[in-house]
This record gives C-alpha cells, structure tokens and sequence, in this order.
C-alpha cells in the first residue's frame, strides 16, 4: 500500500521510520512518500498562505501550491487514489475507518495547519474529511501520522498472523487482560485458569473479561453490536 502524504512539515513523519511501521517500509509492505508542499509555491518567498477572506484570525493556507503538489503526484497514475484532508470537521476516525482504508492501495493525505486550506482546494481533490477526535490540534500531521499507523496495522504482513482478531474494537469489545512472566508479581498472581493450558477454559475466560470491561468501561459499544 502507497501513502502519499502533503505537509509543510515533512520532518514529522520520520517518526514512522521506528518499531513496526518502519520494518514496514523497510519491507515494502507499505511506501511512505512524504511531500513538502511549500516548495511548489510560486512565491518569490516561497509563501503558502494568506489572510481569509471576510476577515478573522490567522492565516488559511492557498489552494494552488496544494493542487500542483497533487498533480505532480496523480500525473504519473493511470488511477485516481483516494484523497483524505485530516480536519476537525471530519468523520471521526475509528477501527472500522482503518480496515475499511487498509484495502486501499494508495491514499494521499493532505495535512492542514494554521485556520486549514482554501475550501476550494478541498472541493476539487478531497474525497473524505477525517477527524482524529472533537478537539483541535495545531497542525494535521500528528492526525496523519495516527491514521497511517492504524491503517497499516490493519495490512496483510504488517503484523503477524492473528495479532489483530481479539484486539480491542476488532469484535466490538475491548480487549481482556494480558498477563505474561513472572507469575507473581508485587503479591499479584497470574489468573489461574491462564496457566491451566485449557484452550476452551482460556478463551471462556477471556470474553468473560472483554465482555465485563467494556460494559464497565464503553457500554457505547455494547449497543451497537
Ligand atoms: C488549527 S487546525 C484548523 C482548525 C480549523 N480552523 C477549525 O476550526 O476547524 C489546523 C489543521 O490541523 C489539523 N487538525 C486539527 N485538529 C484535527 C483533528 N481533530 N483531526 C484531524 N486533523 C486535525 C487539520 O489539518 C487542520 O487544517
């Protein structure tokens, strides 16, 4: 899977290089390719923004340096990719969202910042508005970021075999709990029945578990199975 991803702060996204997701690079399971799009500004001073229109704080980001951006992307495909504007006024992002995009073969991400990007802009290229959550950040590259970890997570080979089916949200529950060695610890024992080697008894157990902690913790989530 190719994520295409427009910033004005590529330097971020080197985070994605550690742990899982950069062996998936690595691997070439997924391709990261991470594109400044100040330097597709025509300015003298390299500029990308402006003051709104009709007055107000801050400054709104120009539509032209994020569509040459865009084009110098799209020319090379005989597809159109799926384009996502990481934006507050989003579909809240949620596992279903990621597995759904993983079967994706190639996403562009267009991150904002300041007041956000010409509207214009977002009617011409933007196929879905993602919002990571009902607050405000600085800028779209940590939402970015957020989405491409969940989304590869979710890639045939990124993880291995199963690591995904029981996980929380995966089955509409929250996960159980996960004990490993030593088998006390601070006068806390493991569960018994984990250390009974009783398959049918462990996983009894375990949706017990998934079951009491969501109820307690998201009874949301109950409700919609
Ligand atoms: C300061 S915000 C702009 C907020 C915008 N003026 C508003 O009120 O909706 C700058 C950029 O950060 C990103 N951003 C901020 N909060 C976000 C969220 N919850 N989810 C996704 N992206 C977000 C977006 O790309 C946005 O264009």
């Amino acid at each position: 899977m190719r994520f295409d991803v427009l910033t004005l702060f590529p330097e971020m996204f080197d985070v994605l290089n550690s742990s899982i997701i950069g062996r998936a690079i690595q691997s070439e399971k997924i391709k990261l390719n991470v594109v400044n799009f100040r330097e597709f500004s025509t300015d003298k001073q390299k500029h990308v923004d402006d003051t709104p229109y009709g007055g107000g704080a801050g400054m709104v980001i120009k539509p032209e340096p994020i569509y040459d951006a865009y084009k110098s992307i799209v020319a090379k495909l005989d597809y159109k990719p799926k384009v996502i504007y990481m934006s507050p006024r989003g579909k809240v992002f949620n596992q279903q969202m990621a597995i759904e995009l993983s079967k994706e073969n190639h996403l562009i991400i267009l991150c904002g910042h300041y007041e956000g990007v010409d509207e214009r802009l977002i009617e011409e290229i933007v196929d879905e508005e993602i919002s990571i959550g009902d607050y405000v950040l600085t800028g779209g590259e940590m939402p970015a970021m957020i989405l491409i970890d969940a989304v590869s997570r979710n890639i045939d080979g990124v993880l291995s075999e199963g690591s995904t089916s029981e996980e929380s949200f995966s089955n509409g529950l929250l996960e159980y709990p996960q004990y490993t060695r030593p088998e006390e610890f601070m006068g806390r024992k493991v569960p018994e029945v984990l250390l009974s080697g009783h398959h049918a008894n462990i996983e009894k157990w375990r949706h017990e578990k998934a079951l009491e902690i969501t109820k307690k913790r998201r009874p949301d989530l109950l409700e919609n199975k």
